[in-house]
C-alpha cells in the first residue's frame, strides 16, 4: 500500500483500527479508531509526523518502504499510540532525528527508552526547513499530557495537531465525509479525553485563530478540509455555555432507586428541564461523558450495597470528577436497608469538582409519600437553579 496524497509533498501513512473497541482498557470505541501518521517531503529532507500504535506497527512500516530517506520523526506527543512505533521506525532509518518538545524529550526516554541523542527538542515557534516544505513547532500542553504540540506546515497551511480534534472513528475515507458523524465522535472524543483541559483548549484556539489553516490533520480519525466547522464545535463545547438539562448517573437492584429516579424525571420534564438519565449497569460511559459537556447539573441515583454506594455509580462519580466537567449542581438519591454511608461516598468523589451540593435524598426501603415529596422538592430547587441561569 501506499502513502495517500493529501498536497504535494504531503501523505497520510496511517493505520485504521477497525476492531479495536476499547481504550486505555477504559474509553468504549464503538466505531474503532485510527491511528494517522504523515510524511511532508521537502527539496532536502523528509519528516514523518508521529507514528500507530505498536499494534499497527507493520502497516506504518509497509507505507515508508517507499521512502528513500527519512530525516525526522516529529513526535507531537508521546503517548504509546502515536510514539509506539517510534523505535521500530527508529530502526529502519536509523539516522533519523527524533524532534519533540523538551518535556516530551523525558516522556519518550521513560516510556520508549529512547537514548537522548536520538532526539533533538525544539522550542515553542521554532521551524524546520525541510525545503520548501516549512514546519513550525507550536508547544501545546495540555491537550491532553503536558508534553503536546501541534505543527503547521506553513506553505501548505495544515495544522497537524495529534489528539486534539481528533474523534476515534475508523474510515476507508481519509477525509470528513459525513460532518455529522464525525462530530459525534468527535463529541465523544472531547468528554472522554480533552473536557478537562477546556481552558487551556481556548487558549491555544485563540493562537490557531492567528494562522491561516486549510487543512486540520489530526491523528485520529478523519483530515478536516473545513477546518472551522470542528474548530466551531470545539468552541462551543469548550465554552462557558450550559444547556437546560440533569443527568442522572443511576443503579437499581430491587426498583427503589429506579422509582425515585422514576420520579424526578416526572418532576423535572413536568417543570420543563431535559432529563439524560444513564442506568450505569448497561450504559456506555462514554454517551454519559458526552451528555456532560453543557450540562448544569448531574444526580446521582445508587441503592446501598453492604455499607455504601452501587460500584457501577461509585465508577461514574470516579470518572464525573476526574472530567471536571461544567456541572454546577450536584445531588445524590437513593435507598438502604439497614444504614451504610452511600450518599457521603458519592458526594466525596466529587471532591475536585466545584459543583454545590444539593439536599439528598437518602430513603429507607421503598419510598414513601414523604420521600417524594423530597425529590419534588429537589426538582424545584433545580428548577430555581436553571432559571437562576437563564436556562428556561
Ligand atoms: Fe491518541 Fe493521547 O493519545
Amino acid at each position: 500500500m501506499k502513502p495517500k496524497k493529501i498536497k504535494e509533498g504531503v501523505y497520510w501513512a496511517g493505520a485504521e483500527d477497525w476492531d479495536r473497541r476499547l481504550f486505555d482498557s477504559l474509553i468504549p470505541l464503538p466505531d474503532g479508531t485510527s491511528y494517522n501518521a504523515y510524511i511532508v517531503k521537502g527539496r532536502d529532507k523528509t519528516a514523518l509526523i508521529d507514528t500507530v500504535d505498536p499494534a499497527k506497527a507493520r502497516t506504518l512500516l509497509t507505507f515508508l518502504d517507499s521512502l528513500e530517506r527519512l530525516d525526522y520523526i516529529v513526535a507531537q506527543h508521546a503517548e504509546q499510540d502515536h510514539s509506539g512505533t517510534i523505535p521500530a521506525v527508529l530502526k529502519k532509518f536509523p539516522s533519523a532525528m527524533v524532534v519533540s518538545t523538551p518535556k516530551g524529550k523525558e516522556f519518550l526516554a521513560d516510556l520508549l527508552e529512547l537514548p537522548p541523542e536520538a532526539i533533538t527538542t525544539v522550542a515553542d515557534n521554532e521551524t524546520l526547513d525541510l525545503g520548501g516544505k516549512t514546519l513550525e513547532f507550536l508547544h501545546t500542553p495540555w491537550v491532553h499530557w503536558p508534553e503536546t504540540m501541534s505543527t503547521y506546515l506553513k506553505e501548505d497551511a495544515i495544522l497537524f495537531t495529534c489528539d486534539l480534534f481528533g474523534s476515534h472513528l475508523a474510515s476507508s475515507n481519509i477525509y470528513v465525509e459525513d460532518i455529522a458523524k464525525v462530530c459525534e465522535a468527535s463529541k465523544r472524543y472531547y468528554a472522554e479525553v480533552m473536557m478537562p483541559f477546556r481552558s487551556t483548549i481556548k487558549k491555544h484556539m485563540e493562537r490557531f485563530d492567528k494562522l491561516r489553516i486549510d487543512i486540520i490533520a489530526p491523528s485520529h480519525g478523519p483530515v478536516h478540509r473545513d477546518p472551522k466547522c470542528i474548530m466551531d464545535y470545539h468552541r462551543e463545547w469548550a465554552s462557558d455555555k450550559l444547556s437546560n438539562t440533569v443527568v442522572i448517573p443511576y443503579a437499581t437492584m430491587h426498583g427503589s432507586t429506579e422509582a425515585l429516579v422514576e420520579r424526578l424525571t416526572d418532576c423535572l420534564v413536568e417543570k420543563g428541564v431535559f432529563v439524560d438519565r444513564f442506568n450505569t449497569a448497561v450504559t456506555d460511559a462514554g454517551k454519559l461523558a458526552m451528555s456532560l459537556v453543557d450540562a448544569p447539573t448531574i444526580v446521582f441515583g445508587t441503592p446501598t450495597i453492604l455499607i455504601g454506594a452501587h460500584p457501577f455509580v461509585a465508577q461514574a462519580a470516579f470518572m464525573v470528577n476526574a472530567l471536571r466537567p461544567k456541572v454546577k449542581f450536584a445531588s445524590v438519591v437513593g435507598s438502604y436497608g439497614w444504614g451504610g454511608k452511600a450518599v457521603e461516598q458519592i458526594i466525596s468523589a466529587l471532591s475536585g469538582m466545584k459543583a454545590e451540593i444539593l439536599a439528598p435524598v437518602a430513603v429507607k426501603g421503598r419510598p414513601k409519600e414523604a420521600d417524594y415529596e423530597n425529590i419534588e422538592r429537589l426538582a424545584s430547587d433545580i428548577v430555581s437553579r436553571h432559571n437562576g441561569l437563564g436556562l428556561i
